[in-house]
């Protein structure tokens, strides 16, 4: 079997990019991939010092990796298949259509867009241009998270009912700057669209992707509690509602900016059974499963526990480059259908519970 080398440009030099980067640079072969290798040729931040201090920090100093001083040189660099964009949310539809229009294929951060407008105007350029899209739901291509979606369609455990799922952080908001992507109304802040998407990934992989469901949307019933600091959203919490003839279930999501994470962060309890996911549950190592008896006493129980090197980032690059590679637009597991339905519960949520955005951040409102 011929390796496919996958070469991919870079854009920002944050966090998650820093732990994305370093992913890419783990031997594939660590976790039994054979097929693909990628290979960081370009990094873009909005100086070049910035460019360089991170190649030297996370990649060793390497003289093959282009640092550029703004985004756009990235996007225009022959060399590049692929852009990984991790800037803030409100800044992912401008970062993504100007990829996309350079000819580039897109793995672009969650949320994937400050609104579903944003989203389908991406999807409608990347199909102009005969790109790769794709948003990084990297929970997906989780080992843990194809086993247990495994267990939940081999029917053992009945149909599921009820899935609780909650992701908090603690961001000490009365003390970090206003500023703060997490704080900040114009950078998209607060809990929904930074933490919703893992629970809501979670009843996506367990009801919506249910065979049961069809692919049929929930209902969707939300509040907000806003902190006074900025406006934003402290407290998200929201429902969903499958009521389709062959699933009728339901998820009860949450998520919270000063709190810390709540321990299992995800429990989905079936007619005859229960399983629980243990934090964190965007990038879970460990779940056990019970399953019950005709009165609803447990009869067996299992823990899983997964191990590999890196931090978890790598299994969705390895999809985007087999997808690439195999000429597709989109992969099966986490499309643009999924995207959209995201996008469309987070504006609901968001409308439900009254919070907007500063005029002007959203790009596209119709
Ligand atoms: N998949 C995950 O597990 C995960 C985890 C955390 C965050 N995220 C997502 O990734 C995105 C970035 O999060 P992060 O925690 O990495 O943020 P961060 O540390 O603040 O980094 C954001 C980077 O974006 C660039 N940037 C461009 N315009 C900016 C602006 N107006 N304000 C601030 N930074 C700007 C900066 O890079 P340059 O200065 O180099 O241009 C900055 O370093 C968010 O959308 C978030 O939801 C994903």
């Amino acid at each position: 079997m011929t390796t496919f080398v996958f070469r991919w440009g870079i854009i920002s030099t944050g966090k998650i990019a820093t732990a994305f980067v370093k992913d890419l640079l783990v031997d594939p072969k660590t976790r039994d991939v054979h097929d693909v290798v990628h290979k960081v040729v370009a990094v873009g931040s909005r100086t070049t010092e910035k460019a360089q201090e991170f190649i030297n920090t996370n990649a060793g100093g390497a003289s093959s990796i282009k640092a550029y001083g703004s985004y756009r040189e990235v996007y225009a660099d022959k060399d590049v298949d692929a852009i990984y964009i991790g800037t803030p949310h409100t800044c992912h539809y401008l970062n993504a259509l100007d990829a996309i229009k350079a000819g580039k294929h897109v793995l672009c951060e969650k949320p994937v867009t400050s609104n579903g407008h944003e989203l389908r105007a991406l999807l409608s350029a990347a199909d102009d241009e005969g790109v790769f899209f794709m948003e990084a739901v990297w929970t997906r291509f989780q080992p843990l998270c194809l086993e247990v979606k495994k267990l939940i369609e081999s029917g053992s455990l009945g149909p599921p009912v009820v899935l609780q799922a909650d992701l908090s952080g603690n961001f000490d908001i009365q003390k970090i700057p206003k500023t703060h992507r997490i704080l900040d109304p114009a950078l998209g802040g607060g809990a929904l669209l930074d933490l919703g998407p893992y629970p809501l990934v979670w009843a996506i992989m367990a009801l919506y992707e249910h065979p049961d469901n069809k692919l049929s949307a929930p209902s969707v019933s939300a509040s907000m509690l806003k902190t006074p600091l900025t406006g934003v959203d402290s407290n998200t919490a929201f429902t969903l509602t499958f009521d389709t003839a062959e699933l009728r279930a339901q998820a009860v999501l949450s998520c919270s900016i000063n709190l810390n994470s709540v321990n299992p962060g995800v429990i989905i309890r079936f007619e005859r059974g229960t399983i629980k996911i243990y934090p964190p549950i965007y990038c879970p190592k460990e779940y056990t499963v019970e399953y019950f008896d005709d009165e609803g006493s447990v009869t067996k129980a299992e823990k899983r526990v997964f191990e590999y090197v890196g931090g978890g980032w790598h299994f969705q690059a390895d999809e985007v480059a087999r997808c690439v590679r195999d000429g597709k637009n989109q992969s099966s597991l986490w499309n643009h259908n999924k995207s959209l339905l995201e996008m469309g519960i987070f504006d609901e949520v968001r409308k439900q519970g009254g919070y907007r955005f500063p005029l002007g951040v959203e790009r596209v409102v119709e």
